[in-house]
C-alpha cells in the first residue's frame, strides 16, 4: 500500500482527489487542511503555508510515497513548502505532482498551448506558478509531475455557487472576448489516478478538449440547470486562455467534453 498525501485537501481540487483516493484500497491517503474544520479521523491534518517548516514533521508522520500539491496562500511561503517537500522526497524517495495553470500562459492569449508550449505570464499568479514549476523540475527531474489547469469547476465549487448565486440574484458579471477550456474536480481526480497507476511523467494539460466562449459555456450550464437566466454584466477577458493536451497516451474514458462536464456537474448525485 502507498501512502499519499494531499496539499491542500479541503479545497475544491483537494477534495475531489481526496474522496477518490479514499476509495481506493492501494493507498492511505492523507491531506492537510488550513481554515477548514479537521474531521474526527487523523487523515486531515492542520497545516499553514505561514510556517513553510511544519510540513518537515508532516512528511515524517505521513511518510507519502506521493505528494499532491493543491495548495493556495502566500506565494513566497509557498515555494519555501515545496523546497521542504522536494528534500523529502530526492532523501527518501518518491513523486510530486504539482498543480499548477493555463496562466503559465497568460502572456500570449491568441491560441490555446499545449504542454510543450513556451510559458510566458503577465501576471504575478502565472508568473508564481512558473517559478513554482521550474523550482520542483530542476529539483526532482522528472520525478515532478506538473498538471496545467483551465477553469475548475465541481458541483459545490465556489465558481458554481457564484453562478447559482447570480440566478438566483438576476445578475451576473461574466467574461467577454474569452474563449477557453473548463475542466471538473472529477477529471483531475481520475487523471491523477492514471498517471500513479500507469506511472506516467511529465507535464499533462486536462480539461475540456473544445474551446468555448464564456458566455456560452454559462448560458449552456444555467440551462442544463434549470435556473433562470440572469442580466449579464461583463468583464473583460485576455482573448484565448485554454490549456489543451497534445498527449497520444490518453485514455478515452478521461478525455472530456463541454457536453460531459456540464451534464456532470448538473445531475445530482454520484460520487467523486
Ligand atoms: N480553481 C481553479 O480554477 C484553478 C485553476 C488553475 C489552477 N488551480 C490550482 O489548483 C490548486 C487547487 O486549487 P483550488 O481551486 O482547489 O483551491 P482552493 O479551493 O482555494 O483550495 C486551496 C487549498 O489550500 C489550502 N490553503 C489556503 N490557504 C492556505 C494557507 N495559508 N496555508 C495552508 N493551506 C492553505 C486550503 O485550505 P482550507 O480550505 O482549509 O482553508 C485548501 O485546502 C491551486 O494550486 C490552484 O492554483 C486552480
Amino acid at each position: 500500500m502507498k501512502n499519499i498525501l494531499i496539499l491542500g485537501a479541503s479545497g475544491t481540487v483537494g477534495t475531489a482527489v481526496f474522496r477518490h483516493f479514499s476509495c481506493d484500497k492501494n493507498f492511505s491517503t492523507f491531506g492537510t487542511c488550513f481554515s477548514a474544520v479537521q474531521g474526527k479521523t487523523s487523515s486531515l491534518i492542520h497545516f499553514s503555508v505561514e510556517f513553510p517548516d511544519d510540513i518537515c514533521s508532516i512528511l515524517r508522520q505521513v511518510r507519502p510515497d506521493i505528494v499532491i500539491s493543491a495548495l493556495r496562500g502566500d506565494y513566497d511561503k509557498q515555494l519555501a513548502t515545496h523546497e521542504n517537500v522536494t528534500e523529502y522526497l530526492m532523501t527518501n524517495g518518491g513523486r510530486l505532482i504539482y498543480l499548477s495553470s493555463v496562466n503559465v500562459f497568460d502572456g500570449g492569449c491568441d491560441r490555446p498551448h499545449y504542454e510543450e508550449d513556451v510559458r510566458i505570464s503577465n501576471s504575478d499568479y502565472g508568473q508564481f506558478k512558473i517559478q513554482c514549476e521550474d523550482l520542483l523540475r530542476n529539483r526532482m527531474g522528472n520525478r515532478a509531475i506538473l498538471i496545467r489547469l483551465p477553469f475548475v469547476w465541481g458541483r459545490n465549487s465556489p465558481r458554481f455557487q457564484e453562478v447559482k448565486a447570480g440566478c438566483e440574484k438576476g445578475q451576473l458579471e461574466i467574461y467577454t472576448d474569452l474563449f477557453s477550456n473548463h475542466v471538473s474536480d472529477l477529471q483531475i481526480a481520475q487523471t491523477i489516478q492514471w498517471i500513479i497507476h500507469e506511472n506516467k511523467d511529465g507535464v499533462f494539460h486536462i480539461g475540456t478538449s473544445d474551446v468555448i466562449s464564456y458566455q456560452r459555456f454559462i448560458e449552456q450550464l444555467i440551462a442544463a440547470a434549470g435556473m433562470k437566466l440572469p442580466q449579464f454584466t461583463f468583464r473583460r477577458g485576455p482573448g484565448i486562455m485554454a490549456a489543451i493536451s497534445s498527449r497520444k497516451d490518453i485514455p478515452v474514458m478521461l478525455k472530456w467534453t463541454t457536453g460531459k462536464l456540464i451534464q456532470y456537474l448538473c445531475c445530482e448525485g454520484g460520487r467523486t
